[in-house]
Parts: C-alpha cells; sequence; structure tokens
C-alpha cells in the first residue's frame, strides 16, 4: 500500500531522478548512515544486533560501490534510496529501520555538505601545489628582465620572478577562500529530519563528533534548505579558475611568435592538422576557457535559489551537476595548469631584448626632474616631449642629441638623462616595498615561501 494509486509515468521519473549524477555522493551517503545508524543505537532505537547488521550491510555496499559492482535499479530514484534498497536486499527488514528520524532532506544536505568540505580541501591542496611550482620557476628566474605591462602595452621593467609571484598571491587567496568554504560546511544538517526536527531524541552533537562536523546547524528548516556552502564553493572555484585563465591567456600571448617569451612543453601542446610548422598552446587557450563554465555554473545555482520558499524544494537537486562539473573542471584545470608552467622555458634574451626599451625608463626620467624640483605633471609631460621627439624620428631616448635635451628639458642637464636610463638602473628603481627591485624581489621571494610553508588548511 502507498500513498499512490498508478505507478509513476516512465516520463516523471526519467526527469525526476537524479542517481546518474549524484550516484557520487554514494561514499558520503554511506558514511553518514553509519553516523546515524550508531546515534540510533545509542537513543535505544535500534539494538546493538541491528547496529551490527546495518553496519555490516553498508559495508558490503560501500564494496560493491568501490569495485563498481553496485547496480542501480529502474526504481531508484537517487543515490539515497538505492543504497536503502540495497540495504534491505541484503540485510532484511531491519534495513529499513536505518530511515528513523532521518528524511532524505536532511541526509542529502549533509551528503553535499561533506562533498563540498571534501572538494574545497581538494582544491586547496592543488592550488598548494600550484604556487609551490610557480616558486620554483620564480627562484630560478629570479634575476631575469622582462617589460611589466599594462593594456599589453610595455610599461615599466620588472623581474620574471616578480610577474610569476603576482600569481602565486592570487593563488594564495584562493587557498584561503576555499578554507573559508570549508568551515561554511562544517554545519552538520543531520538531524533535522524533513524540515522540522524529528520526534526522537537525537544527538547530533555526537554524530557531528562522529563526521567530524564542527558544530550542529542551529534552526532544522535552514539546515534542510542551506545550500550557502555550494555557493561559496562555485563562488572560490569561480575566482580560482579565473585567475587560472589570466595565467592561461599570458602563456597563449608569451608562446607566440611575435612575444616569444617561452617556449611550451612538447609534452603539453598540440599540432596543427595542416601547419606542420603549428605547436598550439591548447592548454593554455582551455584554462583561458574553463573559468566562465564555472562562473556560469555559480550564477546557475544562484537561480535556482532564487525565491525559493522555504524549506525542501526539488529545485534543491540541480544543485549537484552544478557543483560536480565544477570541481571536476577546476581540479583538472589546477593539475593542468601546474603541469603547463612546470614544462615552459623561458628565453632570456627575448624578455631582456624587449625590457632595454628605454621608453620603459620613460617615468624614471620624470622622477629623476621632480627630485630637481619639478611637479611631476610637469615633469610627464617634459618626458612625453623628448619621448615624442625620439619616437617620431625613429630614435631611442639615449639617441637625442644634448640641444634637443636642453631645448625640451633643460632641468635634466647633461648627464641626467642617461644616468636614469642607463644599464639595469630603471628596473633596480623600484625600491619600494612589494616592487620590483631586485632586493625586494628577493625579500618577496623568501616571504612567499614562508607562505607556502604555513598549514595549508
Ligand atoms: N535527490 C534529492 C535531491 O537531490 C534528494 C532529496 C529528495 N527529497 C525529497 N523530499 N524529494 O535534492
Amino acid at each position: 500500500m502507498s500513498r499512490f494509486s498508478s505507478p509513476q509515468d516512465p516520463l516523471f521519473r526519467a526527469f525526476n531522478a537524479s542517481v546518474a549524477y549524484d550516484y557520487r555522493l554514494a561514499p558520503y551517503d554511506l558514511e553518514q548512515s553509519g553516523a546515524h545508524a550508531r546515534m540510533l543505537e545509542r537513543a535505544g532505537v535500534l539494538s546493538g544486533e541491528e547496529l551490527a547488521e546495518i553496519e555490516h550491510g553498508l559495508a558490503a555496499i560501500r564494496a560493491e560501490i568501490d569495485s563498481d559492482e553496485f547496480i542501480v535499479q529502474p526504481g531508484d530514484e537517487d543515490i539515497h534510496m538505492a543504497i536503502e534498497r540495497r540495504l534491505t536486499e541484503l540485510i532484511g527488514p531491519v534495513g529499513g529501520k536505518l530511515h528513523t528520524a532521518r528524511s532524505r532532506n536532511d541526509q542529502v544536505a549533509t551528503d553535499m555538505a561533506m562533498f563540498v568540505r571534501a572538494h574545497s580541501l581538494s582544491a586547496a591542496e592543488l592550488a598548494h601545489e600550484l604556487m609551490a611550482t610557480l616558486l620554483d620557476i620564480a627562484e630560478r628566474h629570479s634575476d631575469w628582465p622582462m617589460p611589466g605591462y599594462t593594456h599589453l602595452q610595455r610599461a615599466q621593467p620588472v623581474y620574471l620572478a616578480h610577474h610569476l609571484l603576482a600569481h602565486f598571491w592570487r593563488l594564495r587567496r584562493d587557498r584561503a577562500r576555499f578554507a573559508e568554504v570549508m568551515a561554511a560546511a562544517s554545519e552538520l544538517p543531520l538531524g533535522s529530519g524533513a524540515l522540522a526536527g524529528v520526534t526522537f531524541d537525537t544527538d547530533r552533537e555526537g554524530m557531528a563528533r562522529d563526521l567530524a562536523f564542527a558544530r550542529v546547524a542551529e534552526n532544522s528548516i535552514d539546515a534542510v534548505s542551506n545550500r550557502d556552502f555550494v555557493l561559496d564553493y562555485l563562488s572560490a572555484a569561480a575566482t580560482c579558475a579565473t585567475h587560472l585563465s589570466q595565467l592561461g591567456g599570458e602563456v597563449v600571448v608569451w608562446s607566440s611568435e611575435e612575444f616569444g617569451f617561452c617556449s611550451l612543453p612538447d609534452s603539453f601542446a598540440s599540432g596543427s592538422s595542416i601547419m606542420p610548422q603549428k605547436k598550439n598552446p591548447d592548454a593554455a587557450e582551455l584554462l583561458r576557457a574553463k573559468a566562465p563554465r564555472i562562473v556560469g555554473h555559480l550564477a546557475a545555482l544562484h537561480g535556482v535559489l532564487h525565491g525559493l520558499p522555504l524549506a525542501y524544494n526539488k529545485d534543491l537537486q540541480e544543485d549537484k551537476e552544478h557543483l560536480f562539473d565544477a570541481v571536476d573542471t577546476l581540479e583538472l584545470s589546477l593539475q593542468a595548469a601546474r603541469a603547463l608552467v612546470r614544462g615552459l622555458e623561458f628565453r632570456r634574451d627575448r624578455m631582456a631584448a624587449a625590457a632595454a626599451d628605454e621608453f620603459l625608463g620613460a617615468t624614471d626620467v620624470a622622477d629623476l626632474l621632480v627630485r630637481r624640483g619639478v611637479p611631476f605633471r610637469e615633469a610627464h609631460g617634459i618626458v612625453g616631449s623628448l619621448v615624442r621627439t625620439a619616437a617620431d624620428s625613429g630614435r631611442a631616448l639615449s639617441e637625442l642629441d644634448r640641444e634637443e635635451i636642453a631645448r625640451l628639458a633643460p632641468q635634466l642637464g647633461d648627464a641626467g638623462l642617461a644616468d636614469a636610463i642607463s644599464g639595469d638602473g630603471f628596473i633596480d628603481s623600484k625600491v619600494s616595498r612589494g616592487g620590483t627591485a631586485l632586493p625586494r624581489v628577493r625579500e618577496q621571494l623568501s616571504e612567499a615561501r614562508q607562505a607556502l610553508s604555513e598549514a595549508a588548511p
């Protein structure tokens, strides 16, 4: 007997079912079921013997899942029902006691929190590994000058290490964000029932300890409908993937013939089906293009949750594919980014030649005028006229003649211009904290080493 007089329409069944994708929650579902069963035994709902049977059945299902032998039946709507069905097949009607004092609503929220927690940890660890790789490369190229860019126009010279560390610090913030996601996912929904709590005095604190949650959720209505931690994961993942897209975008540009700043590892590039000379930066391009996909998942889940009345609504089932695809995309992207940058070979000559462009010292010339009492705005205009005169006649700043300099910038005196732009002067002049002068870069490298050794979340 049941509430229903006719079987489910196959089309409804297909539309309603989530087991094809929530299957991957199985390990978490089994773990929480164990904790729930132990709680039921402590509460006197299950006997010691019944608990042992249930634990035995759960372990058998775990083995079937691990060896890919678990068979989903057509009537299994989701992984929770599939596991309960299998448990009853294996151990008989006592399997049906497991659902006492639990609803799929608090059950699925708990699985999702456990999943998010596990994958926030993986993302943090993978970000950490990429940081370590970037730092190794930065250390090996600490004094390689290159142009720094704004608007992709040469701006001021920097050291390659300085540039690579910019990516390092972004990833460190990503790692910290994933640690916050873990904290957001550490309130236990289990024990909230369908929405209102349950009629048994369930030891929720005990279950929280058993499942390594920091605390229990305070409000059962909130607990079954809360997916903030999924939004938080997607948001952290979207930001992290956006960082990887920026890294990828740079590798695309840098590895081009036009820039020639680096060459790609053969193992991480592909050829063209028609042009034999091509070596394409596919991995870098894909890093660039994967990020909006994760951003899309974040936007989609905001859409799912928007205006949703409390508490559980089936809409919430639509959290999963967005999360799962984001997890798979991000974890693969972080690993690919690491393999890609590890194999890059930088070309010192090409970078140094581009960095030696004297126009990159224009700010330093203006700063010299400032030191001689010229207001910065005025100095900016004076140096601008020097640059224009040189550029218009196809010359470098050092090729301007004495008369031209005396006419346009008398404050510079005889040797001023040459001093400001000679040698590596205009790269090592950036002595401010966080700047590109070599001692500052070395300081930053050791800060980065320190940051990396701090316990990952
Ligand atoms: N598959 C469902 C989900 O992912 C599980 C919860 C179902 N609860 C319910 N009341 N229908 O959200």
